[in-house]
């Protein structure tokens, strides 16, 4: 059987001698049977390469539904409602979110220690919540359904595309992700010459290897809406040599959410920042992030579909996007913020009371920090962004 490196050498004979990196990660990552996301022997979370924060502590997934409870209020508790997530991992946010929408759906006293009387449910009924859960990878669909509980599962509908769904386009409800955004493939961009130019992936004929390996070589922009990418201000302040990695799949996602929804809001959740801040945090080395077996490497030509690989994501360009298809960003800010304004140091200060007689609590406290704490840690370095339909938008 060919391994994944020949397949790829394949496709850049093919392509006459090079093939853009956004056409290598897509390789790496989402070959049908060989890319890291759908080998039958993938594994991610804290035993695999890397962790997110759905699978640090449920809190995280507690406080996304505290979130999408807020919004389905604002739009007037509408039912049926559809809470869609897309790229769904192990299926960790989705068992949390959806045990806290019941959770919050079944407070009789409608009063919430945590995060008070207006969050419960205004009259005690049920509603009919659909979850949608958009996956491209069939080992990790069957992975989530293995981690949701079986009452969850029933009210899950699993597709491969969003536009596999039967109402696209007629959906009320949230959209939400986490770390999508930068598992999508980009471009590497150079400054040379002057010139904002791309790198390719090309064959390197290292003598006496048994495996292709491969190579970067400098040419022409692929694709000319790279440039409307970036601010028009930093394309004046670039210097010779910087590098930046950006995706053209950015925009096609947003808009693809935003053409699902009738009504409803999109939460993004995700490594990145605004530009240009963004692109200057990389500039000098580029902004590909590997992982393997939770240590961060560099090279991405290395264990081809054995490692992750990811890129920041340009949360400017996520927000013009959407703005450009009627939607107006209702919150930005990052993951420490998000996690408080949700209730997160309630049970912080709960476990802190608990720590002096249970061990316990003092571990889950330390976990859940991981999730908080915003000095290069998630807190800091991702960031959560809504965004409406503005009200009568197309
Ligand atoms: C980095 S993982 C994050 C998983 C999960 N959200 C979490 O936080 O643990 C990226 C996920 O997005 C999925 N994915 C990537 N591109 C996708 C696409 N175009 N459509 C649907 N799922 C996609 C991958 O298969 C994987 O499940």
């Amino acid at each position: 059987m060919a391994t994944l490196q020949a397949i790829v050498s394949e496709k850049i004979i093919a392509a006459g001698g090079a093939i853009t990196f956004a056409d290598y990660m897509s390789e790496v990552l989402y070959h049908p049977t060989l890319g890291y996301y759908n080998r039958m022997d993938m594994t991610i979370g804290e035993r695999g390469d890397f962790y997110t924060s759905p699978m640090v502590h449920p809190i995280f997934g507690h406080c996304v539904a505290r979130q999408i409870r807020d919004i389905w209020k604002q739009m007037g508790s509408p039912d049926p409602f559809v809470i869609l997530e897309m790229g769904a991992g192990t299926g960790a946010l989705a068992r949390d979110l959806l045990d806290e929408w019941d959770r919050l759906q079944q407070l009789k006293d409608r009063h919430d220690p945590i995060i008070g009387q207006q969050q419960a449910n205004p009259v005690g009924k049920t509603i009919a919540l659909r979850y949608l859960i958009v996956e491209q990878s069939p080992i990790l669909r069957d992975k989530q359904a293995e981690t949701t509980s079986e009452i969850a599962r029933e009210r899950i509908e699993w597709y491969s595309t969003l536009q596999e769904i039967h109402d696209y386009g007629s959906l009320l409800g949230v959209i939400v992700s986490n770390e999508l955004f930068d598992a999508l493939p980009v471009h590497r961009l150079t400054f040379e010459n002057g010139r904002l130019q791309e790198r390719y992936v090309t064959l390197s004929d290292l003598p006496g290897e048994d495996e292709p390996s491969f190579a970067e070589v400098t040419g022409p922009l692929s694709d000319d809406g790279l440039v409307s990418i970036f601010p028009d201000e930093m394309l004046n302040l670039m210097e010779e040599g910087d590098r930046f990695e950006v995706s053209l799949q950015w925009g096609t996602v947003i808009r693809q959410m935003a053409a699902a929804l009738k009504e409803g809001s999109i939460i993004t959740i995700d490594y990145g920042d605004t530009a240009p801040e963004v692109y200057w945090t990389h500039a000098k080395k580029g902004g590909i992030r590997c992982c393997y077996k939770q240590a961060l490497v560099t090279d991405p030509y290395v264990r081809v579909g054995l490692q992750d690989l990811t890129a920041d994501a340009d949360f400017s360009y996520l927000q013009r996007t959407g703005e450009a298809v009627g939607f107006t960003t209702t919150w930005f800010s990052n993951q420490s913020e998000f996690l408080e304004k949700f209730g997160f140091l309630d049970k912080v200060t709960e476990l802190q009371r608990m720590a002096f007689k249970d061990l316990r609590a003092d571990f889950e406290m330390q976990r859940m920090l991981t999730l908080y704490l915003p000095q290069n840690g998630l807190g800091g370095l991702c960031k959560v962004l809504v965004q409406q339909k503005a009200a009568n938008a197309e």
